[in-house]
């Protein structure tokens, strides 16, 4: 779908939020309850194709992201993009944490995957971060990124049965419980993703009440990037 549409049906200007995952919407729905602003998933938008993640940095996929959905729709577009990073394995996975071990395999695989890794490592080798970049992007193709950070560390074996990917195996720095092991409210809280999120609001609302069309502005836990992707967050 192309031109703009500024507003929803009730008036409220739209903010296109470039995932499928119904509980990424619900989750950034949540964080920006208050905000005056309709945020719909891209299942109003079902022309719009796959969205690549195969860049080197999180910024750059979140940016691509962000910008397809913001140039198909006319509307501002939020995406993002994560991972986590373990300091015993040079910072990997990282951006490639989906994909580590390849399409086929399960969030357990890759847990056991990294627990073998890890095997006999005391806790001060175990340290690990979740990071995200959330990227906003207008129609007029420009684009901010946001970044979040959570601390952690990996534990010994997989606790709890809430999140996803690597929750079970993250030790939340300062709590000792796994992501997994605490409720939604307490991860929408300090996550990454919710941290970047956080980040990104003020911008959001901007955009959203469509001042900064001709260039975004760039705030302390912000980078702008060209629509190639380019610079890293
Ligand atoms: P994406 O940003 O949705 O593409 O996620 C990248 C990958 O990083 C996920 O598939 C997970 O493997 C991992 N990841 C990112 N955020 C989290 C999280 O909050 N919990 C667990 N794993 C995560």
């Amino acid at each position: 779908m192309t031109g703009r549409t500024p507003a929803g049906p009730r008036g409220r200007p739209r903010l296109v939020l470039a995932t499928r995952n119904p509980g990424k919407v619900r989750e950034i729905t949540a964080i920006y309850a208050g905000l005056a602003a309709r945020l719909s998933g891209l299942e109003d938008w079902p022309a719009i194709g796959e969205l690549p993640e195969d860049g080197d940095t999180y910024a750059e996929n979140a940016a691509s992201k962000a910008l397809a959905v913001a140039r198909a729709t006319g509307l501002p577009a939020l995406a993002d993009d994560s991972g986590v990073e373990i300091d015993a394995l040079g910072g990997g996975p990282g951006v490639r944490s989906r994909r580590l071990l390849g399409e086929a395999a399960s969030d357990a695989d890759r847990n056991t995957y990294v627990l073998e890794q890890l095997a006999g490592f005391p806790p001060p080798r175990r340290t690990a971060r979740y990071r995200a970049v959330v990227a906003l992007a207008t129609p007029n193709g420009r684009v901010q990124t946001f970044e979040g950070v959570c601390e952690g560390a990996i534990a010994e074996r997989p606790r709890g049965t809430g999140g996803f990917g690597y929750d079970p195996i993250f030790e939340i720095t300062g709590d000792g419980r796994t992501m997994a092991e605490v409720p939604p409210e307490v991860k929408n809280e300090i996550s990454h993703r919710a941290r970047a999120l956080r980040a990104a609001r003020s911008a959001v609302a901007r955009a959203l009440s469509g001042e900064g069309q001709e260039g975004l502005g760039t705030g302390a836990n912000s980078a702008e990037v060209s629509p190639s992707g380019g610079k890293d967050a």
